[in-house]
């Protein structure tokens, strides 16, 4: 009985009653990122909590369970599945570094992205589609509350407990006022009108900036192309532009948005450059499509020249 008590009791008794006497003299320090911060305390609006159910439904096998990127689907997908955690969204109509509208991301639920294995949810109520797109808004937002959380907690000398108790409402609003509510498109003049000169002014650019990763040809085999890197350090190719399959769109305007807002979280940069110029360069893009290129099956709406039920 004796030994019991001294092999068992008393470590045990040291284990429950040590660790409160330590700590309790450790200064608490506090993070600049509020880590015990969990997505699920983030405040969901009504629309973002009816597109959760709409994206437990649909996205969660690639997109995973917190919008990570890291569904059961996603390690045998290439490019694998965004991260809406991250914020770095590729395709938007806002300037470089920005969030996407919800516009936006209606626009890829409705679409997909051709050349990728995000599927197009054409058939998806446009209900459904708005409140998925706020819910991955709200994913996108919440790498900023938990900073906004911190500096919260900080300040004001408050636990999370207490900031979730009392603070939490008035933190996500000023986070979505600021990152979500101000967002604008970036303004698209007219097209001028596609004269052999304004192909030859893209033509000289292109030749000068983007071959070196999108190739000469635009085959996407520029002397770059083969380091490319993403944000997570994962290969990447530049776009081959002989098969005119994009990403998000292949009308003139879709390609000037791209190049005007780059692809944020990837080496494609934003263009620099007057309008005319980018115009230029977006007519001169287009002009490398294969002639015998396989005819995208991409529906209205979509913008695929030649597409099955291009409009
Ligand atoms: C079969 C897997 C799959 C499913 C299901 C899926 N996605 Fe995706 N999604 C992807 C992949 C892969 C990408 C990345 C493509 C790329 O990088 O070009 C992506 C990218 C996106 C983007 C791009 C954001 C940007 O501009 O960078 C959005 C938005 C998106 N998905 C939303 C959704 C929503 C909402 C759903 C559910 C309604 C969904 N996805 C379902 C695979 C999927
Ligand atoms: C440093 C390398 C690099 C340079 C320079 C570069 N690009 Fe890109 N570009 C990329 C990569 C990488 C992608 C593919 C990104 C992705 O889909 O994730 C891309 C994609 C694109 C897309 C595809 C958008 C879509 O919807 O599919 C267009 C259009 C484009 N680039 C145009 C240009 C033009 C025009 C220039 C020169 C003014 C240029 N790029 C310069 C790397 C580059």
């Amino acid at each position: 009985m004796m030994t019991v008590f001294a092999v068992v009791l008393v470590p045990t008794l040291f284990v429950v009653f040590w660790p409160p006497t330590i700590t309790a003299k450790v200064p608490v320090k506090q993070p600049d990122i509020a880590e015990d911060f969990a997505l699920a305390d983030w405040p969901l609006s009504k629309a973002a909590a009816f597109g959760k159910i709409v994206y437990e439904k649909n996205c969660i096998g690639c997109h995973g369970t917190t919008g990570r990127g890291d569904g059961e689907a996603a390690p045998f997908l290439d490019p694998i599945p965004r991260n809406f955690q991250r914020g770095a969204f590729k395709f938007r109509t806002t300037p470089t570094g920005k969030l996407p509208m919800k516009n936006d991301l209606v626009r890829t639920i409705n679409c997909g992205l051709p050349g990728s294995s995000m599927p197009s949810f054409k058939l998806m109520p446009e209900v459904e589609k708005k409140a998925v797109a706020e819910y991955v808004q709200h994913i996108a937002t919440f790498r900023f509350g938990k900073r906004a959380v911190a500096k919260d907690m900080k300040r004001k000398k408050l636990s999370l407990e207490e900031v979730l108790a009392s603070r939490i409402e008035d933190i996500k609003t000023a986070v979505w006022s600021k990152r979500i509510a101000r967002l604008q498109p970036i303004p698209v003049p007219p097209s001028p009108k596609v004269t052999d000169k304004l192909l030859a002014a893209g033509k000289k650019r292109y030749l000068g900036e983007c071959n070196r990763c999108h190739g000469d040809s635009g085959r996407g085999d520029g002397i770059s192309s083969y380091t490319l890197r993403d944000w997570k350090d994962e290969a990447i190719v530049a776009r081959d532009f002989t098969t005119g399959i994009f990403r998000a769109g292949s009308k003139p305007e879709d390609i000037f948005v791209r190049m005007r807002t780059g692809l944020n979280g990837t080496p494609m940069p934003s263009i620099p450059g007057s309008a005319d110029e980018i115009w230029g360069l977006a007519h001169y893009i287009l002009s490398l499509k294969d002639p015998n290129a396989y005819k995208s099956r991409v529906h209205a709406g979509c913008g695929i020249p030649g597409g099955e039920d291009d409009n």
